[in-house]
Order: structure tokens, then C-alpha cells, then sequence
């Protein structure tokens, strides 16, 4: 089946499972960012892996499932997981999931991920609103595309509009919302030190190992794009802590606790 047909059949089954709604946001849910899994009402659940056009993830915490339901009283399709570039050294593995959702009238996708912190002020818990990225690994999603649409703008890759409404749902909640630059490094191994310091030097204030690839993408695809990264540790050198993927999703989890209800309510709010 060829890239076009496979996202075509995806679309049709999604479309299908989302009965007579028409969801206009997806959210993307990375690492630690489960509990809002079951937060979605009226659910309707579709593995990956029944979908030809999404990859199916092969990293503890990413379920691989699509839920079709709603999320803070809007219609939304909510994305239980998300394979990673490291996965198998494809930066477009995301694109076929992207694409579908394109397909099937989304508009807005709203993105979460863990990520270290680069800066001094926002500690482990911390949410930051990505602003924008920088795209150290220096691969895109787009390679192997042939018209012009692949040379995409990227000016306000992350939707002014949206980030404006983020902030003011975060003042009137009382949640402390960080905003910042977000590096992308390939990964799974996490930084050294060394690298570390370049990225501060750099402009970044948090890294991470996503994110970036599916906004291209969704850029691309015409999608709006609003992102958070959830600050799971201090970038390596910068504390004592260990790094592990298991202390990744523990914080995040607890973190998540007093995240993910304000972040249901945000996505309420939205004004698409
Ligand atoms: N580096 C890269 N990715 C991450 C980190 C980190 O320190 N923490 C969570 N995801």
C-alpha cells in the first residue's frame, strides 16, 4: 500500500470511529502525559496498529492507541503515544499519523512531551510553553517530498494565538507557565554535560527528543500547532540527579497530577 492510500484508509477508519463528530483539536500525548488518557469521555479506542498510515511506538509509557471522545467538553481525538526518531532513525515517522489527521478535518494539534531543563528558574515539574525550537539534529520530516509546499515557513511554527490563550487560562488558574526555546536532540541517549552548556549557550532552555519532527509536519499539513513540554529533570550536569527514562515518567506522573485537569480545561477554552 503506497503512502497516500495507507493515510486515505486511516482516515476513513478514524472517521468512523468518531461517529457523527467532526473533532477539529488532536492532542499528542508523549512521555509521563498518560493520566489525560483517562481523562477523555465517551472514548472510543482504536489501536495503532490497525491503522496503516501510524507507526506503532515501541517505548514504555506510549501505549499506541487512538481515542476518539471528548476533552474538556470538545470534540477531540486524543493520541496515546508517539514513535520517536530515535526509534528507528526516521525523522518523518510521525508523518502518516499527521497527515490522517489532516485528512480528517483537524485543525489544531496540541502536543506534550517530557524534556530536561536548561535553565535555572524552571525546576523539574515546571511546564514550559514551547515558543520555538531549535532543530539540532538537522534531519526533517519532509525529505523525499516533491512540490514547493516542502518549503515550509516556520515563522510561527508554534501558533501565537494559541500560546496568548495558553497564557491567560495559566493566569486566571493560578499555574505557573513557563515559555521557551526547545532543542531538539535525536537521542536515546541523554546529553553530556558538554552538550548541555552548548545548548544554554545556544538560546535553548529545555531539551528534548520530539516534538520537533511532528510540528514540521504538521506545518506542513496546514495544522496549527501549540506545544508543551513538561520539565521532568535539570539538564544533565546541571544537578546531581540520575538520568533514566523510568525517573522521566515517574516525575512527569506526579507532575501530571496538578497538570493535566488545568490542562483538560485549556483545551476547553481554545478558541480555534
Ligand atoms: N534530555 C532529553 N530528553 C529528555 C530529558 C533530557 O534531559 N528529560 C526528559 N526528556
Amino acid at each position: 500500500m503506497n503512502a497516500q492510500d495507507a493515510i486515505a484508509r486511516s482516515a476513513e477508519r478514524v472517521r468512523a470511529c468518531c461517529g457523527g463528530r467532526a473533532p477539529r483539536l488532536a492532542v499528542l500525548l508523549g512521555s509521563g502525559w498518560a493520566a489525560l488518557a483517562e481523562r477523555v469521555r465517551d472514548a472510543v479506542a482504536l489501536p495503532y496498529a490497525e491503522l496503516p498510515a501510524f507507526p506503532v511506538p515501541s517505548v514504555p509509557g506510549h501505549a499506541g492507541t487512538l481515542l476518539a471522545g471528548s476533552v474538556g467538553g470538545r470534540d477531540a481525538i486524543v493520541l496515546c503515544g508517539r514513535r520517536h526518531a530515535y526509534e528507528r532513525g526516521e525523522a518523518g515517522a510521525m508523518n502518516g499519523l499527521v497527515r490522517t489527521l489532516a485528512a480528517c478535518g483537524v485543525e489544531v494539534l496540541v502536543q506534550t512531551s517530557a524534556a530536561g531543563s536548561l535553565d535555572a528558574a524552571m525546576r523539574p515539574g515546571a511546564l514550559m510553553l514551547i515558543a520555538d525550537h531549535l532543530n539540532l539534529v538537522q534531519r526533517s520530516p519532509l525529505v523525499g517530498e516533491s512540490d514547493s509546499s516542502r518549503f515550509v515557513d516556520l515563522r510561527e511554527a508554534y501558533d501565537a494565538r494559541l500560546r496568548a490563550a495558553a497564557h491567560t487560562h495559566a493566569q486566571r488558574c493560578e499555574i505557573d507557565l513557563h515559555e521557551g526555546v526547545y532543542a531538539w536532540m535525536l537521542g536515546p541517549q541523554f546529553e553530556t554535560p558538554a552538550e548541555i552548556r552548548m545548548l544554554q549557550r545556544l538560546g535553548a532552555h529545555a531539551v528534548g527528543m520530539s516534538t520537533v519532527p511532528e510540528t514540521i509536519a504538521a506545518r506542513h499539513a496546514g495544522l496549527r500547532v501549540l506545544a508543551f513540554a513538561l520539565i521532568t529533570n535539570m539538564g544533565c550536569g546541571l544537578a546531581d540527579e540520575r538520568l533514566s527514562h523510568a525517573h522521566t515518567i515517574e516525575v512527569a506522573a506526579a507532575a501530571s497530577e496538578r497538570i493535566v485537569p488545568w490542562f483538560e480545561s485549556l483545551v476547553g477554552t481554545l478558541d480555534l
